[in-house]
Protein backbone atom coordinates (compact mmCIF):
# COMPACT_ATOMS: atom_id res chain seq x y z
CA UNK A 1 0.00 0.00 0.00
CA UNK A 2 1.30 3.34 -0.86
CA UNK A 3 1.34 5.85 2.14
CA UNK A 4 -1.73 8.05 1.90
CA UNK A 5 -1.33 11.95 0.16
CA UNK A 6 -3.24 14.55 1.86
CA UNK A 7 -3.88 17.51 -0.77
CA UNK A 8 -6.05 20.30 0.06
CA UNK A 9 -7.68 22.05 -3.38
CA UNK A 10 -8.62 25.45 -3.71
CA UNK A 11 -12.61 25.47 -4.07
CA UNK A 12 -13.87 26.53 -6.98
CA UNK A 13 -12.71 27.25 -11.02
CA UNK A 14 -8.75 27.18 -10.24
CA UNK A 15 -9.12 24.11 -8.43
CA UNK A 16 -11.26 22.04 -10.91
CA UNK A 17 -7.95 23.17 -13.36
CA UNK A 18 -5.12 22.05 -10.70
CA UNK A 19 -7.56 18.82 -10.38
CA UNK A 20 -7.59 18.50 -13.98
CA UNK A 21 -3.58 18.28 -13.82
CA UNK A 22 -3.18 16.19 -11.11
CA UNK A 23 -5.10 13.61 -12.59
CA UNK A 24 -3.23 13.70 -15.74
CA UNK A 25 -0.28 13.46 -13.37
CA UNK A 26 -1.66 10.33 -12.02
CA UNK A 27 -2.63 10.98 -9.08
CA UNK A 28 -6.58 10.83 -10.14
CA UNK A 29 -9.74 10.44 -7.72
CA UNK A 30 -12.58 9.89 -10.40
CA UNK A 31 -15.18 10.29 -6.83
CA UNK A 32 -14.17 14.18 -6.94
CA UNK A 33 -15.73 14.53 -10.18
CA UNK A 34 -19.32 13.34 -8.97
CA UNK A 35 -21.88 16.02 -8.10
CA UNK A 36 -22.07 16.56 -4.56
CA UNK A 37 -21.66 18.55 -1.55
CA UNK A 38 -19.10 16.56 0.24
CA UNK A 39 -15.36 17.87 0.66
CA UNK A 40 -13.22 15.07 1.24
CA UNK A 41 -12.80 12.52 -1.83
CA UNK A 42 -10.51 9.29 -1.57
CA UNK A 43 -9.14 7.12 -4.01
CA UNK A 44 -7.46 4.21 -1.54
CA UNK A 45 -5.89 2.43 -3.97
CA UNK A 46 -3.59 5.35 -5.41
CA UNK A 47 -2.95 6.53 -2.41
CA UNK A 48 -4.61 9.89 -2.35
CA UNK A 49 -7.24 12.02 -0.27
CA UNK A 50 -8.27 15.35 -2.05
CA UNK A 51 -10.06 18.22 0.50
CA UNK A 52 -12.16 20.86 -1.18
CA UNK A 53 -11.30 24.09 0.92
CA UNK A 54 -11.42 27.79 1.01
CA UNK A 55 -8.73 29.61 -1.12
CA UNK A 56 -7.28 31.07 1.50
CA UNK A 57 -7.21 28.70 3.71
CA UNK A 58 -4.77 25.71 1.59
CA UNK A 59 -1.86 27.17 3.43
CA UNK A 60 -3.36 26.92 6.32
CA UNK A 61 -3.99 22.76 6.51
CA UNK A 62 -0.70 22.61 4.65
CA UNK A 63 1.39 24.70 7.41
CA UNK A 64 -0.42 22.43 10.39
CA UNK A 65 -0.14 19.48 8.60
CA UNK A 66 -3.72 18.45 7.85
CA UNK A 67 -2.95 18.08 4.05
CA UNK A 68 0.91 17.10 2.89
CA UNK A 69 0.68 19.22 0.13
CA UNK A 70 -1.96 21.94 -1.36
CA UNK A 71 -2.12 24.55 -3.98
CA UNK A 72 -2.18 28.34 -2.89
CA UNK A 73 -2.37 31.73 -4.46
CA UNK A 74 1.23 33.19 -4.75
CA UNK A 75 -1.08 36.31 -2.78
CA UNK A 76 -1.45 34.20 0.28
CA UNK A 77 1.86 32.90 0.51
CA UNK A 78 3.33 37.08 0.35
CA UNK A 79 0.56 37.76 2.68
CA UNK A 80 0.67 35.47 5.67
CA UNK A 81 4.02 33.74 4.69
CA UNK A 82 3.18 30.13 6.21
CA UNK A 83 6.03 28.13 6.93
CA UNK A 84 5.68 25.82 4.11
CA UNK A 85 7.99 24.86 0.94
CA UNK A 86 6.96 26.15 -2.20
CA UNK A 87 7.58 23.37 -4.97
CA UNK A 88 6.59 24.56 -8.13
CA UNK A 89 4.66 27.26 -10.12
CA UNK A 90 2.12 25.95 -11.91
CA UNK A 91 1.32 29.14 -14.01
CA UNK A 92 -2.27 28.56 -13.23
CA UNK A 93 -4.53 31.45 -11.95
CA UNK A 94 -2.52 34.38 -13.49
CA UNK A 95 -3.19 37.52 -12.27
CA UNK A 96 -1.09 40.48 -10.63
CA UNK A 97 -1.18 42.29 -7.58
CA UNK A 98 -1.79 45.95 -8.47
CA UNK A 99 -2.70 49.59 -6.98
CA UNK A 100 -6.09 50.98 -8.20
CA UNK A 101 -7.71 54.78 -7.99
CA UNK A 102 -10.47 56.09 -9.63
CA UNK A 103 -9.59 57.00 -12.85
CA UNK A 104 -7.08 60.44 -13.49
CA UNK A 105 -6.32 60.30 -9.22
CA UNK A 106 -3.30 61.96 -8.76
CA UNK A 107 -0.79 61.07 -5.83
CA UNK A 108 -0.06 63.69 -3.77
CA UNK A 109 2.80 62.47 -1.44
CA UNK A 110 2.69 65.33 0.50
CA UNK A 111 -0.93 63.82 2.36
CA UNK A 112 -0.89 60.56 4.02
CA UNK A 113 -2.36 58.10 1.57
CA UNK A 114 -5.05 55.80 2.44
CA UNK A 115 -5.39 52.53 0.93
CA UNK A 116 -7.96 49.68 1.28
CA UNK A 117 -6.98 45.92 0.93
CA UNK A 118 -7.33 42.53 2.15
CA UNK A 119 -3.40 41.83 1.38
CA UNK A 120 -2.64 44.38 4.45
CA UNK A 121 0.76 43.04 4.54
CA UNK A 122 1.69 43.30 1.51
CA UNK A 123 0.65 46.31 0.61
CA UNK A 124 2.81 47.75 3.75
CA UNK A 125 5.78 46.22 2.07
CA UNK A 126 4.87 47.71 -1.12
CA UNK A 127 4.88 51.61 0.34
CA UNK A 128 7.48 50.65 2.73
CA UNK A 129 9.90 50.14 -0.18
CA UNK A 130 8.57 53.53 -1.52
CA UNK A 131 9.23 55.11 1.76
CA UNK A 132 5.43 55.95 1.31
CA UNK A 133 3.17 57.07 4.74
CA UNK A 134 0.16 55.39 4.25
CA UNK A 135 -3.32 54.65 6.29
CA UNK A 136 -4.45 50.85 5.72
CA UNK A 137 -7.98 50.17 5.82
CA UNK A 138 -8.35 46.54 5.83
CA UNK A 139 -11.42 45.15 4.44
CA UNK A 140 -12.65 41.50 3.24
CA UNK A 141 -14.10 42.01 -0.23
CA UNK A 142 -15.67 43.77 -2.92
CA UNK A 143 -12.45 46.12 -2.32
CA UNK A 144 -13.44 48.42 -5.63
CA UNK A 145 -15.91 50.21 -3.78
CA UNK A 146 -14.45 51.88 -1.54
CA UNK A 147 -12.23 54.41 -3.49
CA UNK A 148 -16.15 55.26 -5.12
CA UNK A 149 -17.47 56.00 -1.67
CA UNK A 150 -14.24 58.16 -0.48
CA UNK A 151 -13.06 54.87 2.02
CA UNK A 152 -9.72 54.98 0.60
CA UNK A 153 -7.69 56.61 -2.31
CA UNK A 154 -6.50 52.81 -3.35
CA UNK A 155 -6.62 49.56 -3.39
CA UNK A 156 -4.26 47.28 -4.03
CA UNK A 157 -5.89 44.28 -4.78
CA UNK A 158 -5.54 41.09 -7.96
CA UNK A 159 -6.48 41.86 -11.30
CA UNK A 160 -6.89 39.62 -13.16
CA UNK A 161 -9.02 40.05 -16.43
CA UNK A 162 -9.51 43.99 -15.31
CA UNK A 163 -13.18 43.82 -15.87
CA UNK A 164 -14.07 44.49 -11.74
CA UNK A 165 -12.13 47.68 -12.09
CA UNK A 166 -13.36 48.60 -15.47
CA UNK A 167 -17.02 47.92 -14.65
CA UNK A 168 -16.17 50.37 -11.08
CA UNK A 169 -14.40 53.28 -13.28
CA UNK A 170 -11.10 52.39 -11.50
CA UNK A 171 -7.72 52.10 -13.40
CA UNK A 172 -4.21 50.27 -12.73
CA UNK A 173 -1.96 52.85 -11.31
CA UNK A 174 0.91 50.63 -10.83
CA UNK A 175 1.07 45.99 -11.49
CA UNK A 176 3.64 44.95 -9.13
CA UNK A 177 3.81 41.66 -8.48
CA UNK A 178 2.63 38.67 -10.74
CA UNK A 179 0.45 36.05 -9.08
CA UNK A 180 -0.14 32.57 -10.00
CA UNK A 181 -0.83 28.99 -8.30
CA UNK A 182 2.06 27.59 -6.34
CA UNK A 183 2.53 23.69 -5.41
CA UNK A 184 3.55 23.73 -1.58
CA UNK A 185 4.34 21.12 0.73
CA UNK A 186 3.98 20.71 4.91
CA UNK A 187 7.81 20.76 5.51
CA UNK A 188 7.64 16.84 7.61
CA UNK A 189 4.98 15.77 5.32
CA UNK A 190 7.51 16.37 2.50
CA UNK A 191 10.56 14.40 4.43
CA UNK A 192 8.20 11.38 5.25
CA UNK A 193 6.49 11.33 1.93
CA UNK A 194 9.93 12.82 -0.24
CA UNK A 195 9.46 10.23 -2.80
CA UNK A 196 5.36 10.09 -3.43
CA UNK A 197 5.83 14.45 -3.69
CA UNK A 198 8.61 14.83 -5.52
CA UNK A 199 6.63 11.85 -7.96
CA UNK A 200 4.09 13.95 -8.22
CA UNK A 201 5.95 17.33 -8.69
CA UNK A 202 8.20 16.05 -11.67
CA UNK A 203 5.32 14.96 -13.08
CA UNK A 204 3.40 18.32 -13.00
CA UNK A 205 6.42 20.46 -13.73
CA UNK A 206 6.22 18.54 -17.67
CA UNK A 207 2.72 19.41 -17.86
CA UNK A 208 3.63 23.58 -17.01
CA UNK A 209 6.04 23.29 -19.38
CA UNK A 210 3.08 22.20 -22.10
CA UNK A 211 0.57 25.16 -21.12
C1 LIG B 1 -11.01 39.25 -7.08
C2 LIG B 1 -10.34 40.60 -6.87
C3 LIG B 1 -11.07 41.50 -7.82
C4 LIG B 1 -11.41 40.56 -8.97
C5 LIG B 1 -10.44 40.78 -10.10
O1 LIG B 1 -12.17 39.27 -6.35
O2 LIG B 1 -10.45 40.99 -5.51
O3 LIG B 1 -12.23 42.02 -7.23
O4 LIG B 1 -11.27 39.23 -8.49
O5 LIG B 1 -10.77 40.03 -11.23
P1 LIG B 1 -10.93 40.68 -12.69
O6 LIG B 1 -9.75 41.57 -12.93
O7 LIG B 1 -10.95 39.50 -13.62
O8 LIG B 1 -12.23 41.44 -12.72
P2 LIG B 1 -12.90 37.96 -5.84
O9 LIG B 1 -13.66 37.35 -6.96
O10 LIG B 1 -11.92 37.09 -5.17
O11 LIG B 1 -13.95 38.58 -4.83
P3 LIG B 1 -13.82 39.58 -3.59
O12 LIG B 1 -14.63 40.77 -3.94
O13 LIG B 1 -14.36 38.80 -2.45
O14 LIG B 1 -12.38 39.96 -3.38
Amino acid sequence: MKPMLNIALPKGRLGEKVYAMFEKAGFGCPSILEESRKLIFENAEAGVRYFWVKPSDVAIYVERGAADIGVAGKDILLEYTPDVYELLDLKLGKCSMCVAAKKGFSDDRNRTLTVATKFTNIAKAHYAAEGRDIDIIHLNGSIEIAPILGLSDVIVDIVETGTTLKENDLEVVERFVPISARLIANKSGFKFKTERIEQLRKSLAKLVEEI
